[in-house]
């Protein structure tokens, strides 16, 4: 499979004549080998996305024309929808079941910005009121132009969906460079994006590793770089971006805080903490990391999610009942397991897993992880671990617990459960985060906005939002008057 590079509509391989071995990490197999793309294969994908952007149908097509060919693709990922899990679990990691909703949610995301497209027709100019009679003025919006979009691996085909429907929605043209550890899913939506009719180099799919994203970061053809992933790869995406003045929105990581007052049903809290820390095993930017919980119901909570942590079936995530899989590489369980390590040389109390499984020799796997009594300056406290590896610590104020929830240098997502309506809606005001989840943590609909506060990034992704990301604003000014302007003549 060297002939993973998507560009100007065809499949090609890459001139360095390099290949990355993709590998499954509940084997530790290696299952395809992808193309390296260097910067000169990076330089012919973004030329076809300029062209087709610059001298392409697609910037100007009706938006109800567009919206055919999102649409389309939307099928196209239902109709491939078990062959695209199947890779995604074969690539990531996660369980089957969370890679059928990962794979509906991205067919959906296509299908949602189909509509925005739709109903953008007639909207794209609005009038200004001026308060002079001889001229008009109307606010145009328009594509921004090319767009290079750098995903991570831990939604993989989700995360590219979350970028490539909007930015196609709004007109432009794109350079998509997924995950090294992921790249199956991505080349898979090329051909998908092929079929449904998307003209040639109005989506280009680059395979490769961390200089294949800084070469579409540097390259000047390129008007907007899209990102998520880490802060010290987003600060170099961003000092790219600055060089020539490209914009730029950054999706980083988190330390999000989960605050559970003592009114909480203890069951509820166990569930919510499990899903929120567990999920895609903890390889989410939005995790929920740190939970505070207040002291009357403390003990209970670290005692129940200790037991419910251990019963966890643990395992490859095609085989049945798997709640967690491997971790995505072995990179990211070294990761892992020296954060855990410091976990316990820094004070905090495990109380659950911190291991690698009995009967598991082979594969990423690690054990979901609890830690109580975790000290607020501790490096597992203030730092992402990005692993199921949850900390917990008590609290006796509200003021205290919202003070340090905010104590972070991230702000992505926040989470607070309790039976008072008044409190969750106080509380949610004063969390310095741009994602609030009130008695659940991560459910996410592609209708609302997504995005970071504080080094957790900026810019929004979903929703109407996500679609803006992607869009200019012109002014348009007339002289309507008959009279002459009478300055000069
Ligand atoms: P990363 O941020 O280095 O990689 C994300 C993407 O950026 C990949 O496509 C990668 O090839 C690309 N990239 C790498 N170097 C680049 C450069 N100089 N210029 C442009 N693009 C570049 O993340 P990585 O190494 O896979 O994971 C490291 C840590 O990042 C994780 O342990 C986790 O803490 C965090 N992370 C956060 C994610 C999030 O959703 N916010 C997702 C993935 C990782
Ligand atoms: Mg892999």
């Amino acid at each position: 499979m060297a002939g993973t590079l998507f560009i100007d509509g065809a499949f090609v391989a890459a001139k360095t004549g390099e290949s990355l071995d993709v590998i499954d990490p509940a084997t530790e197999a290696v299952i395809a080998t992808v193309a390296a793309a260097g910067p000169a294969d990076i330089d012919l994908a973004v030329s076809a996305a300029r062209r087709a952007f610059d001298t392409g149908p697609w910037p100007s097509l009706s938006g109800a024309a567009r919206a055919a060919v999102l649409q389309n693709i939307a099928d196209g990922i239902r109709a491939a929808a078990g062959e695209l899990a199947r890779l995604e679990v074969q690539d990531n990691g996660k369980p089957l079941p969370e890679a059928d909703w990962d794979i509906a949610d991205a067919a959906g995301c296509f299908e949602f910005y189909a509509g925005l497209a739709a109903g953008f027709d007639g909207h794209e100019e609005e009038a200004i009121a001026l308060p002079d009679a001889r001229f008009s003025a109307c606010a145009r919006r328009e594509p921004v132009g090319v767009v290079g979009a750098i995903i991570p691996w831990n939604y993989p085909l989700l995360m590219a969906a979350w970028k490539v429907a909007p930015a196609l929605a709004a007109g432009c043209t794109v350079v998509l460079k997924p995950s090294e550890l992921t790249p199956l899913t991505a080349v898979r939506l090329a051909a998908i994006a092929r079929d449904a009719g998307l003209p040639p180099g109005v989506l280009n799919v680059v395979t490769g590793a961390g200089p294949a994203g800084q070469a579409l970061a540097d390259h000047p053809g390129v008007d907007k770089l899209a990102f998520t992933g880490s802060v010290p790869t987003g600060s170099k995406v961003m000092q790219a971006a600055a060089r020539d003045i490209k914009r730029v929105s950054l999706e980083l990581g988190g330390k999000s805080p989960f605050l559970v007052f003592a009114d909480s049903d203890v069951g509820k809290v166990v569930e919510w903490i499990m899903f929120g820390i567990f999920w895609n095993q903890g390889q989410v930017c939005s995790a929920t990391s740190r939970v505070l919980v207040e002291r009357p119901l403390y003990q209970a909570v670290v005692d129940r999610l200790a037991t419910e942590a251990r019963r966890i079936v643990i395992g490859g995530g095609f085989e049945a009942g798997v709640k967690l899989g491997p971790l995505v590489s072995a990179g990211q369980y070294a990761k892992v397991e020296a954060a855990i390590a410091r976990g316990i040389a820094g004070g905090a109390r495990l109380v659950a897993g911190g291991r690698r499984p009995e009967g598991r020799p082979k594969g990423y796997f690690l054990e979901p992880t609890v830690f109580a009594d975790v000290p607020f300056d501790s490096f597992i406290w203030k730092e992402e671990i990005f692993g199921p590896v949850v900390c917990l610590a008590p609290f006796d104020s509200e003021d205290a617990a919202i003070a340090e929830a905010n104590n972070s240098r991230f702000g992505l997502a926040a989470a607070v459960m309790s039976a008072d309506d008044a409190r969750t809606a106080r509380v949610a005001r004063r969390l310095r985060a741009g994602i609030v989840w009130i008695n659940c943590s991560q459910p996410t609909f592609t209708e609302a906005p997504w995005g970071g506060y504080k080094q957790s990034g900026f810019g929004r992704e979903l929703g109407r939002w996500g679609f803006e990301n992607y869009l200019e604003t012109k002014q348009i000014t007339r002289f309507d008057a008959d009279e002459p302007w009478g300055w000069y003549l």
